[in-house]
């Protein structure tokens, strides 16, 4: 079923969904106001220093749901919190290639929606340090800094950067110089030789050699195991090559998208909410990751915007299915006490880390998933 009917109108429940959660992004709004919320293991969101890479994922939140007729106090926290990041961005030491998520999400969709040239030079600044953080042997983004003293993680490369990139393309756009763009490029190169397996899989992290290039190893990071397929990491995948083709119009990264879209279909239970890794362990098996769910969800929507009409529809109506499930199966929207929107992600399931909780991130894709579907005119990544 379409969520756009033939009439025109929105369909029902997306209608539903979006009262309810502007009513419960109210309440939230009035308790955390311009703060970072990552979890809500019970029930109230846990808040996170600035530099935390789910930093940008309220006030990005926020800005699409104030475009949809939210209350103007969501505009005010979300310019709020993109100011509070500014000690982070002039901090520097705590910059990685997070950058994307952070400032796509703030200072990008602020510049987008109003023009604000404060936002555009934040901007610009995230995206000359992502540049910055380019090795031109392996061709590759680094992804973190050190975590502990005397690390040595500058050969890393991981899925997740498919998504950061999408600051540079703006970058190149916005400025008319193609560096940017060139990087993104470069980078995005790598992922399709060295991240897509064969049957449309993906990989968490590469560990490059960073001094000649060459591949090191595959790592597991947030997934089962090298071998496996972290869900949420091939969500990441799904939307970032559907943006790089958006981007680009280069059909390999349309093919790609597509390969690992029918992958991540493929894998999906009745219920069309993914497992944390589709290769876990059976004991593990009943943890989901809704907030996979819902970057894929977006990634799919855009699939059934940007392909040859023959084609749109399956990748629309999968999308619109995952959406419509996790609004209805996962929803805390008849629980007046829970903070976040869509129950049951899981952000780190190696590290036992917010297992089986709302995540901050769900609840933006979900929002994101439902302004596409209700035509939203501004999406940050694109
Ligand atoms: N980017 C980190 C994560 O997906 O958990």
């Amino acid at each position: 079923m379409a969520a756009i009917t033939d009439n025109g109108q929105t369909q029902h429940w997306v209608e539903e969904a979006w009262r309810r959660t502007l009513a419960k992004t109210e309440w939230t709004n009035k308790r955390i106001g311009a703060s970072f919320p990552h979890a809500s293991p019970d029930g109230r969101y846990v808040l996170e220093e600035p530099y935390w890479w789910t930093a940008g994922f309220w006030p990005g939140m926020l800005w699409l749901l104030h475009e949809g007729g939210g209350d103007e106090a969501f505009r005010a926290t979300a310019e709020a919190c993109e100011e509070k990041l500014d000690a982070v961005l002039d901090g520097y030491d705590r910059l990685d290639h997070d950058l994307g998520f952070m400032w796509l999400l703030t200072s990008v969709a602020n510049y987008k929606l109003n023009g604000s040239e404060v936002s555009r030079r934040r901007a610009f600044k995230a995206a000359n340090y992502l540049a910055g953080r380019f090795n031109l042997q392996g061709r590759y983004i680094r992804a973190w800094n050190p975590w502990r003293e005397g690390e040595d993680n500058s050969g890393y490369a991981i899925i997740d950067c498919a998504m950061n990139v999408n600051l540079l393309y703006w970058a190149s756009r916005e400025s008319g110089d193609p560096r940017y763009k060139h990087v993104a490029e470069a980078h995005m190169g790598t992922v399709l030789k060295h991240f897509i397996r064969p049957d449309g899989s993906v990989r968490h992290i590469v560990r490059f050699d960073p001094e000649t290039g060459e591949v090191a190893e595959y790592i597991g990071g947030q997934g089962y195991g090298p071998e496996s397929a972290w869900s949420r990491g091939t969500a990441w995948a799904v939307y970032g090559l559907a943006l790089a083709y958006r981007h680009t119009g280069r059909e390999e990264y349309a093919n790609a998208a597509k390969q690992v879209a029918h992958f991540f279909l493929s894998q999906l239970p009745e219920d069309c909410v993914p497992h944390w890794d589709f290769r876990a362990p059976e004991e593990t098996k009943h943890l989901r990751d809704s907030s996979a769910g819902a970057c894929a969800a977006c990634g799919l929507l855009l699939l059934g915007t940007l392909l040859p009409e023959a084609e749109r529809d399956s990748y629309r109506i999968a999308g619109e299915r995952i959406l419509e499930s996790l609004y209805v199966n996962y929803g805390s929207f008849d629980d007046p006490a829970e903070e976040g929107l869509i129950l049951r992600g899981t952000s780190h399931y190696p590290e036992r880390k917010n297992i089986d909780v709302p995540l901050i991130y769900g609840d933006y894709f979900f929002v994101e998933g439902l302004a596409r579907l209700r035509g939203a005119k501004m999406i940050p990544w694109e």
